[in-house]
């Protein structure tokens, strides 16, 4: 079963918004468009519940069932319990405050490992630490493929790992990650797992119950929905490390961890990118019910798209000589997050692209750790061209068009 690429794109407002027409999105790595379901709750939400919710009268009794309705559905179609799902302003936050509470949970002598491969927010946090005595190794990369073995994390672990830090994917590297695989041994060593899942969801949301890590976090803003970071604290995890929000809501595992006030309105936006998924099952045929069922379905649907529309890209830029890709050229090991290193500053190619009707950008994307050990100077940076399923397959040649006169 083909993704109907007309059913997708008509979900999604900004492929019918004037202003937009002629121009193909390839930063969706940075933020993806907004489907319909979710801009709807929104403006119901700000024209109907805005009230404080959970309050005895109508709009505030709908507006926390909203919200509510938004992490159960979610929850379920990853696998896991409804109150391990908590919603924080970003991702960058969400890992900020857990190395706060890892801060007081760990021992001057512990150790934790960390990758040069992730994005700054699942990385700089947990550094910080070694200011407490906890020793920090690091996991790095190859430095010309940008590949993650997990045969060199085997040996960093040891009893004295309590918490092993990595992506699902990087957002310049754009290999996926073994998590099941680095999960497994990472557990043997008795180490917790914390699993940046930015740049991987938008492609596909995962079970995170089948995979296994304690945490796994990703951005809703990137996954065509509003700006909010949403953190998995499986409950084994979260109810061991010491509580960040108010005292007496610590018995409360969703809020044990996002001590700013949810933003209420976006919360319950969020139950439009269930609403979506489902949209999505249904009209391709997917199973009748089950959330986590409908979303394995919708995630093996975006896939297939995905890698049928890449492979031609990636073979065109493998093909010339005047530039480097990184990650790996074959299409099902890796996410449409394409980076490109030019030997040259990328931003000015991006504001070429543009030119040619190509949103793209060039910059080092906050994963300044890989740039360096790819050697790529990071004020150089990179021109990264990220798509999602909702792209088509003209899209990709307008692109590789595009290129050819640019670069
Ligand atoms: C892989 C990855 N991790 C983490 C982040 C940070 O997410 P947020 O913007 O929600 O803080 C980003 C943002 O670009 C990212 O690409």
């Amino acid at each position: 079963m083909a993704l109907d690429i007309e059913f997708v794109r008509g979900q999604f407002p900004a492929f019918q918004e004037p202003s937009l027409q002629g121009q193909a999105f390839f930063e969706n790595a940075g933020g993806s468009y907004t489907c319909s379901q979710v801009i709807d709750r929104l403006t119901r939400y700000y024209t109907q519940r805005k009230v404080q919710p959970y309050a005895p009268y109508e709009a505030s009794r709908l507006a926390g069932a909203e919200m509510d309705e938004a992490r159960q559905r979610l929850a379920a179609m990853m696998g896991i319990e409804t109150d391990e799902l908590s919603f924080g302003p970003s991702t960058t936050q969400n890992t900020y405050v857990l190395a706060q509470a890892f801060r007081q949970f760990l021992k001057p002598g512990e150790a934790i490992v960390v990758t040069n491969q992730d994005h700054e927010a699942n990385t700089g946090p947990w550094r910080r630490l070694a200011d407490e005595g906890i020793e920090v190794r690091e996991w790095q990369i190859d430095p010309q493929t940008g590949h993650l073995d997990p045969a060199k994390l085997e040996s960093l672990l040891d009893e004295k790992v309590r918490l092993v830090c990595f992506p699902h994917c990087s957002n310049v590297v754009g290999e996926i990650n073994p998590v099941t695989e680095i999960t497994a041994l990472s557990h043997a060593a008795g180490a917790f797992v914390c699993v940046d899942g930015v740049s991987y969801a938008p492609h596909g949301v995962p079970n995170v119950g089948e995979l296994g890590p304690d945490i796994y976090l990703f951005s809703a803003y990137k996954t065509y929905g509003p700006h909010q970071g949403l953190m998995v604290m499986r409950r084994e995890l979260g109810e061991l490390l010491p509580n960040q929000a108010h005292y007496f809501n610590a018995d409360c595992l969703y809020k044990r961890f996002t001590p700013a006030g949810p933003d209420h309105a976006q919360v319950a936006a969020s139950a439009g990118m269930a609403d979506y998924i489902e949209a999505l099952s249904d009209h391709h045929g997917g199973p009748s019910e089950g959330a986590a069922a409908k979303a394995s379905f919708v995630h093996d649907l975006m896939r297939a798209h995905e890698v049928e529309l890449l492979q031609p890209l990636l073979d065109a830029m493998k093909a010339r000589n005047d530039l480097r890709l990184i990650g790996p050229s074959d299409a099902a090991l890796r996410a449409p997050t394409v980076a490109l290193a030019l030997n040259r500053a990328a931003a000015p190619v991006a504001a070429q692209l543009a030119e040619h009707g190509i949103m793209a950008g060039g910059g080092d994307f906050y994963a300044v750790r890989a740039l360096t050990e790819l050697g790529i100077k990071p004020d150089e940076g990179v021109l990264r061209l990220s798509f999602t399923h909702y792209t088509s397959q003209e899209e990709v040649e307008q692109l590789i068009k595009a290129l050819d006169l640019v670069l």
